[in-house]
């Protein structure tokens, strides 16, 4: 199947599977599931949950088993964009084409909106019925918080306004954007039992692609066209953010965001198996426009 209809597929079974879970555990606020609804169910590209199904479906996992985990991923990474937009931190105003959370809201709607996806994260994975399903709560709950994406948002505010050195903005990047993408990844071999050597090799997979992802978004922060990106452009700029083009140049990002993706393709031939879906997304996540 080509990645184009894989990626459709995939991001059409996660989908309704999301709008299933926000029916199903709506409380008494109908503002608040308008408001979960509105920041999850708008058309992002899915990339973790797709990573979970074509990691999982590479190493022949029952694609059910993947669900779960491909739900939870996606629930923590939107609610770190509604979180990333707000006032006090990126202060955006445009998310996925449409307003952000807390302007088509207010911002006490955005932050428990924020709140109420991270717990629906774990809700999800915790019913599953899957022998891995506490490895996985693991794997994305440390992913998440002070290893991972929330320490990540943390070295983004503090570096804002300095001039990092390379290694510090790798560790930076490889927090905020790369611990999820690990995550979703880790869990996709887990969902199918794969081995530690397996998810070793996948790690390091994961590793060159979350940094070539947020390389990739730094760049086109730069030079993408905010109708195409749904986002606006220049923010980075805006903020004094540290950025891979503000400390190599568009071109030395270009080239770095390049020998990612092939460490990431390289590592995979370690593995047996069919993993030309993997290697596509990977070179995708530096092509895209959007
Ligand atoms: C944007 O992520 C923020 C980063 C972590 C780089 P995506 O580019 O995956 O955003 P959506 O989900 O497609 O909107
Ligand atoms: C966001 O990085 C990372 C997380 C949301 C964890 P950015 O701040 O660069 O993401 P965009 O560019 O606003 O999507
Ligand atoms: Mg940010
Ligand atoms: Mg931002
Ligand atoms: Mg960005």
């Amino acid at each position: 199947m080509k990645l184009e209809e894989l990626t459709r597929l995939y991001a059409t079974r996660v989908d309704a599977a999301l709008a299933k879970l926000l029916t199903e555990t709506a409380g008494p606020s109908a503002l608040l599931k308008e408001a979960l609804e509105y920041s999850l169910l708008n058309g992002g590209k899915r990339l973790r949950p797709l990573l979970v199904y074509a990691t999982g479906q590479a190493l022949g996992a029952d694609l059910i088993h993947c669900d779960k985990p491909a739900m939870a991923v996606e629930l923590i990474h939107a609610y770190s964009l509604v979180h990333d937009d707000l006032p006090a931190m990126d202060d955006d105003d445009l998310r996925r084409g449409r307003p952000t959370c807390h302007k088509a809201f207010d911002e006490a709607t955005a932050i428990l909106t924020g709140d109420a996806l991270q717990t629906l994260a774990f809700e999800a994975l915790a019913s599953d019925q899957q022998p891995a399903a506490l490895a996985m709560v693991k794997t994305l709950a440390q992913a998440s918080g002070t290893q991972g994406m929330v320490a990540g948002q943390m070295l983004d505010l503090q570096g804002e306004g300095k001039q990092l050195s390379l290694e510090e903005l790798q560790r930076l990047h490889s927090h905020k954007t790369g611990a999820l993408i690990r995550a979703a990844v880790r869990m996709g071999g887990l969902a199918a039992g794969a081995s530690a050597d397996v998810l070793a090799t996948l790690d390091i997979y994961a590793t060159a692609l979350g940094l070539a992802f947020q390389v990739q978004d730094d760049l086109l922060d730069v030079k993408g066209d905010e109708a195409t990106l749904g986002k606006k452009t220049g923010s980075d700029a805006l903020l004094h953010k540290a950025t891979y083009p503000s400390l190599l140049g568009v071109e030395g990002a270009e080239q770095r965001a390049q020998a990612l993706v092939k460490q990431a393709c390289d590592s995979l031939t370690n593995l047996s198996g069919e993993w030309s879906s993997l290697v596509e997304l990977a070179n995708w996540s530096i092509n895209r426009n959007f």
